[in-house]
């Protein structure tokens, strides 16, 4: 097989349906499943983006890589996240979209559970950490990235100011080269509309909304081959302009079909960040 060739591994799509599907983050009253819809775990072609002629860019396919150390030393530590990562994350974000403000207002840590179990969708937790996610989807839809703005920009003058803004999201891993379970991203320019499912998440103290996919074959999908701790991953989550840029980016964990034996468990961190322009 060349190189080059695709890996082919499974991911969740959302099996089409009449309800609308919902997902508890806690444990949901008596009678309603954690989660309500059903999946199509399809086969998919991977390509390796480092291989591809050319290197995928934001406001095209979506996703970009950056060659941005870090400087965090323990990724464990609250404290370092909020006062050098989130610090270091605005200034990628602020590279990477040509934007002139950025906020951070999320972070999320990950390890992948032991290779033996299925990946889930996310939720299990070990050690504080959020399992990997091999359920497809976008985590803004059109209605919770327009509603994130005034939750992230509270100030009346600072908000009335804001033209155009997009939300990304920032991906590493934090200790090992990812062998296991990377993060495949897909074409922002292969997804339409109808494609996209919205699907509530509650929590304790409200609502959210993300997407989740239909399958469609016209998708194309990519990763970064081990990736190091040195690389971020940037990817457009919500664009609040409708045309000339990419605007929703579903992703997904999966299990990469040659993982070596002394490979270790993936851990990475994903934080979002709202940008104005
Ligand atoms: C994300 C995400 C899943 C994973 O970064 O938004 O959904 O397994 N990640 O890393
Ligand atoms: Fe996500």
């Amino acid at each position: 097989m060349p190189d080059d060739a695709p890996v082919i591994a499974s991911m969740s799509y959302v099996m089409p349906s009449d309800t609308r599907p919902c997902s508890y983050t806690f444990q949901p009253p008596p009678g309603i499943p954690w989660e309500s819809a059903d999946y199509d775990l399809r086969s998919i072609s991977i390509h390796d983006a480092r291989q591809a002629d050319s290197a995928p860019q934001l406001e095209l396919e979506g996703f970009e890589l950056w060659d941005a150390a870090t400087s965090v030393k323990d990724f464990l530590d609250l404290n370092e996240i909020r006062s050098v990562y989130y610090q270091e994350a605005r200034e990628l974000a602020l590279a990477a979209t040509g934007a002139r403000k950025a906020y951070v207002f999320d972070h999320l840590l990950r390890k992948r559970e032991t290779s033996d179990t299925p990946l889930s969708f996310g939720k299990r937790a070990a050690n504080g950490m959020a399992a990997a996610n091999g359920r497809i989807h976008n985590d803004y839809t059109e209605a919770s990235g327009k509603k994130r703005l005034g939750m992230v920009i509270q100030d009346v003058k600072e908000l009335a100011q804001v033209r155009r803004y997009s939300i990304v999201n920032i991906w590493r891993p934090i200790r090992n080269t990812v062998l296991d379970t990377p993060l495949a991203v897909c074409d922002a320019r292969t997804i339409e509309p109808k494609d996209l499912v919205s699907c509530d998440v509650r929590y304790p103290n409200r609502t959210g909304e993300i997407y989740l996919v239909n399958f469609a074959t016209r998708h194309r999908w990519s990763y970064f081959s081990r990736m190091e701790p040195h690389e971020a991953l940037v990817f457009k989550q919500y664009d609040s302009q409708f045309s000339g840029c990419s605007r929703f980016t579903p992703h997904a964990a999966f299990d990469h079909p040659h993982i070596p034996a002394h490979a270790r468990p993936r851990e990475s961190i994903e934080l979002r960040c709202l940008v104005t322009y």
